[in-house]
């Protein structure tokens, strides 16, 4: 459990005999660091920080002090302590506050960034539209995006094209995201040339820049891509509020909200009505939350299943089993029967987890009981939480544990122990991740809809695929090429995106 200590002297003269043994910021090992920026550089190079903060942690323990761009921050993959900081939020622990300063800056904070009383009522508003029946509502969106995607691929296939997966995905994700955000049918897949579409995935690396910019000067400078930044959000904003008369006539004739805008716009008695600021901000932070993290799990998984035939073909003959002569699932209830097609999802995430750590902060002075020593955290303390460290080599939650090996997850062997490291892709406690299930519905669809209607074939043309984290962790350099297994259909289908 957090110990609150008592205000600010407890922090300079521990009273408690749990306090004295605890470890404070400054007894942390950590890397040394440059004069001024301190781990910024290394953190940042080569792009891709995960990477950087496991080697620290490998090199100096589980938990360790860093100094980026936040100031002194403690990192940690102790999965107690982890355990208990997620667990004690919002009241122990918050996220960190530049993050929602500068997600408020751009007009996009909402659930993910708020606190406090304000937090509690946007999360009963996510949970509400993410639920399961709501998503049983909401299929027809997804299968309508799915019978897209399908068609795209299957155009590419037959004209011998190689597909640029993470791309398509990722138009795929915001389709779906932005009807459950607020009912609009964007038709990203099919789009081609410069659209709302491509302009929305520039959000994600410049939020991303922003978090670890050592000086906050877009406050005072505007470079062109910080225009090209305001004036997509303004774009979201004016399709915010268009949408808005509608959602509001709806939610006056008492019927059920159908997507998180009307949600946010019933009226509900002795709660003021939002501003419109703060819809924007919220439907904003659906797309943030649900995109960019949906689209690079699914890519992985397509990664994973060109590079392992075998395990194609076993989603194949699940899918073949499944599906009668459905090309994909028709349903929920049905995607709900892909079990190995899902534990080919779990598997990707293990390996390759998109949101690898979290950026926290205390509320309070605390000493926190670790896995070997307690540790004590002034308030204010910018914390990363490494959720999924040693994943990938825990040997006794996962045997062989470099493998990809879907069959893991089907067994239930994978539960966590006392001494397992922390696997919390999805976040944990109070805040977790709301979208989980959809996330899966979806990736669960896309990887047994791929090895239904098509053989998949590692492409390295663009050179080995590797890891790139801008807001997620994302492939990079993933090619794919694509046999159809069925007769192609007739002419007219949109051509696919190819690099
Ligand atoms: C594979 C896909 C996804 C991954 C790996 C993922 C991961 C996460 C993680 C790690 C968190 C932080 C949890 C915590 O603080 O304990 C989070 C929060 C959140 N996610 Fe997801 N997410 C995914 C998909 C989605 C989707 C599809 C949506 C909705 C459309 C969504 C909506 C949210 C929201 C609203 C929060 C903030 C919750 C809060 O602060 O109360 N996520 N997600």
């Amino acid at each position: 459990m957090g110990k609150p200590t008592q205000g600010p002297a407890a922090n300079a003269a521990p009273t408690s005999p749990a306090t004295t043994r605890a470890l404070t910021i400054r007894d942390l090992p950590g890397p040394p660091g440059v004069p001024l920026l301190g781990n910024l550089p290394e953190f940042v190079r080569g792009g891709v920080p995960h990477r950087v903060l496991h080697a620290w942690c490998d090199r100096y323990g589980p938990t360790f002090r860093v100094k980026l761009a936040t100031g002194q921050a403690i990192a940690t993959a102790d999965a107690k302590v982890i355990n208990t900081i997620l667990r004690e939020r919002p009241d122990g622990f918050r996220r960190d506050s530049r993050m929602a300063n500068i997600l408020d800056e751009l007009g996009g904070h909402g659930v993910f960034s708020a606190e406090g009383p304000r937090w509690r009522r946007l999360r009963r508003m996510a949970i509400q539209s993410l639920n399961a029946a709501y998503l049983r509502e909401y299929f027809t969106t997804i299968a309508r995006a799915t019978e897209r995607l399908k068609r795209l691929w299957l155009a590419a296939a037959v004209a011998g094209e190689r597909v640029a997966p993470l791309r398509d995905l990722k138009r795929y994700t915001l389709d779906v995201t932005v009807g459950l955000a607020m009912g609009h049918d964007l038709n990203a897949v099919e789009q081609r040339g410069d659209g709302l579409h491509s302009r929305i995935s520039l959000i994600f690396p410049e939020i991303a820049r922003r978090i670890t910019a050592p000086v906050p000067y877009w406050r005072v400078l505007r470079l062109p891509r910080d225009r090209r930044l305001d004036a997509t959000v303004r774009e979201i904003g004016d399709l915010v509020h268009d949408r808005f008369a509608d959602a509001k006539r709806r939610m006056a004739t008492g019927a059920p909200p159908t997507n998180f805008l009307e949600a946010l716009v019933a009226p509900i008695e002795g709660e003021e009505a939002f501003t419109q600021r703060e819809l924007l901000g919220n439907v904003l932070t659906m797309l943030l939350a649900g995109e960019d993290t949906t689209s690079s799990t699914a890519a992985w998984a397509v990664h994973y299943l060109a590079e392992h035939p075998e395990v194609q073909h076993r989603v194949r003959v699940e899918a073949d089993e499944v599906l009668g002569d459905d090309e994909f699932a028709p349903d929920p209830a049905t995607v709900g029967r892909l079990r190995y097609a899902e534990a080919v999802v779990n598997e990707a995430t293990r390996l390759r987890p998109v949101a690898p750590f979290l950026f926290l902060q205390s509320l309070q002075d605390v000493v926190i009981s670790g896995t070997a020593r307690d540790l004590q955290v002034g308030r204010g303390t910018p914390i990363i939480a490494l959720l999924v460290y040693g994943a990938d080599r825990d040997t006794r939650r996962f045997p062989d544990p470099q493998a990809f090996r879907p069959e893991r997850w089907l067994d239930d062997k994978t539960a966590a122990g006392p001494d397992t490291q922390p696997f919390l892709p999805f976040g944990a406690g109070p805040r977790f991740c709301p979208g989980r299930n959809l996330a899966m519905l979806e990736a669960t669809l896309l990887t047994s809809m791929v090895c239904r209607n098509f053989d998949l074939e590692s492409d390295t043309a663009a050179g080995p695929v590797g890891e790139r984290m801008d807001f997620t962790m994302s492939p990079k350099n993933l090619r794919i090429r694509l046999r159809p297994r069925k007769v192609p259909p007739a002419a007219g289908t949109p051509r696919a995106t190819t690099q």
